[in-house]
């Protein structure tokens, strides 16, 4: 896995499900996640047993950001759903702990994941789903190189509302041209 200026992606523990439930538990992280209600902590061990039985690179990696106080954990990013035949997957991203929400930890994070997906994994072509109401997300994607690729309208019934998904993502070409992080070489 490739290190960033700020942050580090490493593997889950067991121990680190309790952070999982209190970032869960909170309704404005959960309210772009498909995720009406809160995940009890035998429910994020139920997930965490099924994760461990997913091929290694499906595993999310929980995102780690430097303090003064030594690395923090923040939320995990994941890419899932390989396709191999076409060479791609999708990205999932969430910074649990609001306070570090719009700092560029997630546009670092994904620039990462990228990376990693096109130099190591081999991937052509990475995706992800957005809610059209997820301003933040929706800049942080396009900030780490994700375009615009289609839209399924009123895709998701949320709080009263059919609201729209946003489908985004990052050919392979696109980010080699584009995508090198300063002072890291492709
Ligand atoms: C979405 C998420 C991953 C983004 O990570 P982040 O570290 O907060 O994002 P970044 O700081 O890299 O970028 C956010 C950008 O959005 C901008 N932004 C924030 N709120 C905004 C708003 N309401 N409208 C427009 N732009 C907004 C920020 O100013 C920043 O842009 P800038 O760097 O040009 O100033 C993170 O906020 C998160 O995990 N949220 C909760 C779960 C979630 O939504 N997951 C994604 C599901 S697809």
């Amino acid at each position: 896995m490739i290190l960033g200026e700020r942050i580090r992606p490493r593997a889950i523990e067991r121990e680190d499900l309790p952070l999982f439930v209190a970032w869960l538990y909170d309704p404005e992280v959960r309210q772009y996640l498909l995720m009406d209600l809160p995940l009890s902590q035998a429910q994020e061990e139920d997930w965490y047993e099924n994760m461990r039985k997913q091929q290694p690179r499906q595993h999310p990696l929980l995102i780690e950001v430097t303090t003064p106080q030594g690395w923090v954990p923040v939320g995990n990013i994941s890419l899932f759903d390989f396709e191999d035949q076409h060479r791609s997957a999708e990205l999932g991203i969430v910074i649990g702990d609001k306070q570090y929400w719009n700092k560029g930890y997630g546009r670092e994070a994904v620039n990462l994941m990228i990376k990693h997906g096109f130099q190591t994994l081999n991937l052509h072509h990475i995706y992800l789903w957005v809610y059209a109401t997820n301003l933040r997300g929706i800049r942080a994607y396009e900030k780490a190189g994700f375009v615009h690729e289609g839209r399924k309208r009123e895709a998701i019934y949320h709080k009263g509302e059919y609201i729209d998904l946003l489908l985004m993502g990052i050919l392979r070409a696109e980010w080699q041209e584009n995508m090198t992080l300063p002072g890291e070489e492709k």
